[in-house]
Formats: C-alpha cells, structure tokens, sequence
C-alpha cells in the first residue's frame, strides 16, 4: 500500500467563521471551541484578529495560553501595529503562528490599498521579516489571489518565502473560482514560485458553493493545507466547510490518496456546538452532519441498508460521531461521573463552572422527566458559557397573563445589586415582556428575528430562544433556554441586551444610562 499524503487542517471557526454578520462569540465560548477542535486534532487553530479589537485580542491570548496541541494563529495584516498585537497575544502558545496577509488583486490593489506592485512588494518584504523577529512559524496569504496576475501573484510568494514565511496560502477570498481552474492556477503558482519545502495553503468562500470542490481541486493540485470552518460558516456565503473536505479527504483516499490527523467522531458534536453558539442552525440536509445526513426514508432505500448499510451509506454515522444522546446520569450522579460526560460532549469546563452546571443539571431533573445531552448541552451553552462575560443584566422573576390577542406581563431585572421591576402590555405575552424589559432598561433595541425550537422532540423539551437585536449600528444574537418557552426568549432578549452593552463597552459608545434601580 501506497503511504497517503497528509493534508494540515487549518480551523478558522474563530475568525473567518466569527466573521459572519450575526455571530459575536464571547471570550469563555471561544475556549471551549477552540479546546473541542484541539480534541479533534485539526493541526492549526485561527484563534482570531488580535488587532480588531481588545476584546479579540484577550480571546486570542486565551486561546494561545490554554490550548495545547495544535498551533494558535493570530491575523495581522502587514501594519506593523497588527504584527505586534498578533505576536503578543500568540506569545503563550505552545506553537505560535503569525499569519499576515495583503490583497494581490489588481482590483484591491487599486481600489482598496491604492498601492503600486512595488509597493505591495514592499509590505509583504517588511511584514514577514518583522513577524519572523517574534516567531518561526509565519503564514502568509495573498488576498483575492485567486483574481491576481499569476505572475506578479509568485513573484509575491517567492518575496514572501525568501523572508521567511514557511506557509503561503492562495485564498479564493471571493468565491469566484471553478474547481478545474483552480486547480490549474494552484498548480502554476507552485510550479512558478519555485521554492521547495513550503507549505502550500488555500482557502475558499462559498459565494458560488464551490469551495469544498475548490479546496479538493487544490489539494489534488498539490496544496497540503487546507482552510476551512466548521458548517462552512463564514463572511457571507461562508467558508469551506471542515467536516465536508475531511470526510470527502478520508472517503474518496482512493482517488485523492491523502488522509487528515482529524477525529472524525468528533465532528458531529464539534457541528452542534458551533451551532449552538453561533445561533446558526445546521440544515437538515447539510452534507456529513445534518439530521438527514444518515437518515433513510424511501421503503426501496430502508431495504437495501437492511441488507447492506453499503447500498445507500458511503461513510456510516459512527465515522462522524452521529447521536445516540439519552444521558446515563441520574440526580444522585457524582461529580466525577458528571465531568466524565461533560467532557464526552466535548465541553471542558473549570471546577467552578462544572459546579454551576451540576447545580443546572440537578434543577433540570426535577423539571424534566428525562435529561438528554442535547437539553444539558443547551442550558450550560445559554445559561454558564453565553453568560460568562456577557451577563450584566440578570432577570430575577417574570409574571405573565395570557388573553387571546395580548398579554401583561411584570418583569423584574437585577443590575450591579439592585433590582427594578416594570410592567407592560403587548400583543402576546413575549411582546409584553419586551416591552417591559425595555422600559426598565432604558434601550429600544430593534428585534430583528425571533426564533424558538425544541432541543428534543418530547412536550416536556427544552426550548432555544434566539433573537437578533440592533441597535445604533451594533448587532447581536442573544440566546436563551428552558423547558418554559416564555422564559427561554426572555432570557434570549437579555442575553441580546448583556451582548449589546458589552459590544458598546468595546466600541467605547455609551448606550445605557437609564433607570435600573
Ligand atoms: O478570505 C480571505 O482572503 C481571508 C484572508 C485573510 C486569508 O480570510
Ligand atoms: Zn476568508
């Protein structure tokens, strides 16, 4: 047998995927992400863009400092400011990776930079070397390489290798390649930058959803890392997406003849936590991990896997991890045996936090009659992880009367130690405690989408509350849960405003000054 040829996984959930208008991750959930995908094994996290903000590069050196495995990258464009905050938030990792970048196009370079070939040349000459006095390992991409003069797009390359980037990546950052092109331009530009011993790295959007075809193109072409987010979430039409290029990577070895270092077991749990954090739900029919990826409806269909799974299954549900969640944990369960199957599920939580979340699982059991890792998974994601920076405002008790077309309901929130209580009317009792929520408050952010599901299918399941909130230009999903769906989207609304004030503090815009207390 042949030895396959390894492919790099390079995750960049936590900053293209955070990219997504409607996605803010907090500092606490981007850990427990970036701990799930080392459990995994993908060889490079892209733990985010230390210069965007202060609150990315505190989550970047959390990363950095608490994730062992694989290497932590941070973003910096060439400014020498963003080389210093990457390098300064990567400085705790075990293997730290600054990973620069400019565009290369002659559309950005004329329109966005308004900067000559030369002087792009220029940039990239500095921004390497000077990444290269902080670490060993730079990653250099050419922005919107895929619409760039192949020529000028290696000469690039070769200034970039010869200054010490060990890593040069080719982004479709439009999404506008073809598979058979792409294929044939990754192609050339290896053959044309001439310099052995690189790692040659693409990364694709989905604006024509090609890029896991694009990324596969590639890797035949002679790419050995690819750039993908989990449920190909990303700027606008998103990302590649990780599961579908590993396991088309690990099903067709024949044809391709590579294999990852990634546990595919973990990729159906790794996809509902992202969901769940995200607020972005997965489709059923999403290839790999949607419900329906191994469900079989036709009777012909049920037939054929009754006598041999291989007649409609080219990868099985064990591969990727798919469910099988009842929780064999009871009230009496011991903390050990609770750690245990909390790390199953991928989370890993501090003592303190898995305290909280025995306590919520306890309160739970009396609720429902039986827990399942999806409804635990829900309260710990809404109730310990969303809340863990986020929470300012807390709801403290809610009273509401029900007719047909209104309702009244009586909210009462707590605040830095004070309490403020306020009533409203509406045309439902969820309008009603908005609106109650908003007077107490003082803000009137605008609700962009309200959303409510059922983790499981029994009448006594927990209920997901999302909403979109705006306001004065910032945008937020804020998240909530409980077997009382009145009480899941107050929490969810909350949840939105805590985002909101904290997003403001980041921005320095002062949104709140009324009236709680
Ligand atoms: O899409 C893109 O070009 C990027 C680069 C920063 C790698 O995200
Ligand atoms: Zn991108």
């Amino acid at each position: 047998m042949t030895a396959k040829h390894r492919v790099q996984i390079f995750d960049t959930t936590l900053r293209d995927g955070e990219q997504a208008p409607g996605i803010n991750l907090n500092r606490e959930e981007k850990l427990q992400l970036a701990l799930q995908l080392a459990k995994m094994k993908v060889d490079v996290i892209e733990a985010g863009f230390p210069a965007a903000s202060p609150g990315d590069f505190e989550a970047v050196k959390l990363v950095a400092d608490r994730v062992k495995g694989p290497v932590i990258a941070a973003l910096a464009r060439t400014r020498h400011e963003d080389i210093e905050a990457a390098a300064s938030a990567v400085r705790g990792a075990e293997k730290p990776r600054i990973h620069t970048f400019i565009a290369t196009s002659p559309v950005h370079m004329e329109h966005k930079l308004k900067m000559t070939r030369d002087q792009v040349l220029e940039e990239v000459r500095r921004a390497v070397a000077y990444a290269r006095t902080f670490v060993d390992d730079v990653e250099f991409s050419a922005e919107d390489a895929s619409r760039s003069d192949p020529e000028f797009l290696a000469e690039v390359f070769r200034t970039a290798a010869d200054n010490g980037a060990s890593t040069l990546n080719i982004p479709d950052t439009v999404g506008y390649a073809v598979p058979e092109e792409f294929g044939a331009f990754v192609r050339g530009i290896i053959d044309a930058t001439g310099r052995p011993g690189i790692t040659w790295s693409v990364h694709c959007h989905n604006d024509l959803g090609m890029a896991v075809a694009n990324s596969m193109a590639a890797v035949r072409a002679g790419a050995s890392q690819v750039e993908c987010t989990m449920n190909g979430i990303g700027e606008r039409a998103g990302n590649a997406s990780l599961e579908e290029t590993v396991m088309a990577l690990r099903t067709r070895s024949d044809s391709y003849g590579c294999e990852t270092g990634i546990d595919t077991t973990r990729l159906f749990s790794m996809s509902s936590q992202v969901s769940r954090m995200t607020g972005f739900p997965v489709p059923p029919n999403k290839a790999v991990v949607g419900a329906n990826a191994f469900a079989h409806e036709a009777g012909i269909h049920q037939h054929g896997v009754l006598c041999n799974k291989a007649t409609y299954e080219i990868m099985s549900p064990e591969d990727v991890g798919a469910p099988g969640s009842r929780l064999v944990l009871g009230k009496h369960s011991g903390k050990h045996a609770f750690r245990q199957r909390i790390e199953e599920m991928g989370l890993f939580l501090s003592d303190e936090k898995l305290s909280e979340a025995m306590t919520l699982f306890k309160e739970l059991c009396d609720r429902k009659e039986i827990v399942t890792a999806e409804d635990l998974e829900a309260m710990i994601n809404t109730e310990i992880l969303a809340a863990a920076e986020s929470r300012r405002i807390v709801l403290r008790s809610f009273l509401v009367q029900v007719g047909k077309g209104h309702g009244t309901a009586t909210v009462t929130l707590e605040d830095d130690g004070r309490e403020a209580t306020d009533a409203a009317t509406g045309n439902g009792p969820v309008d009603a405690a908005y609106r109650a929520i908003r007077r107490i408050v003082g803000m009137e952010p605008e609700l962009e989408t309200y959303t409510i599901n059922s983790v499981t299918e029994a009448s006594d399941a927990i209920g997901e509350a999302r909403v979109t909130l705006s306001f004065e230009g910032l945008r937020v999903t804020g998240r909530g849960a409980s077997t009382d769906v009145i009480e899941a989207s107050i929490k969810a609304y909350i949840d939105g405003i805590n985002r909101l004030l904290q997003k403001a503090a980041v921005k320095g815009v002062r949104l709140y000054g009324k009236n709680v207390g």
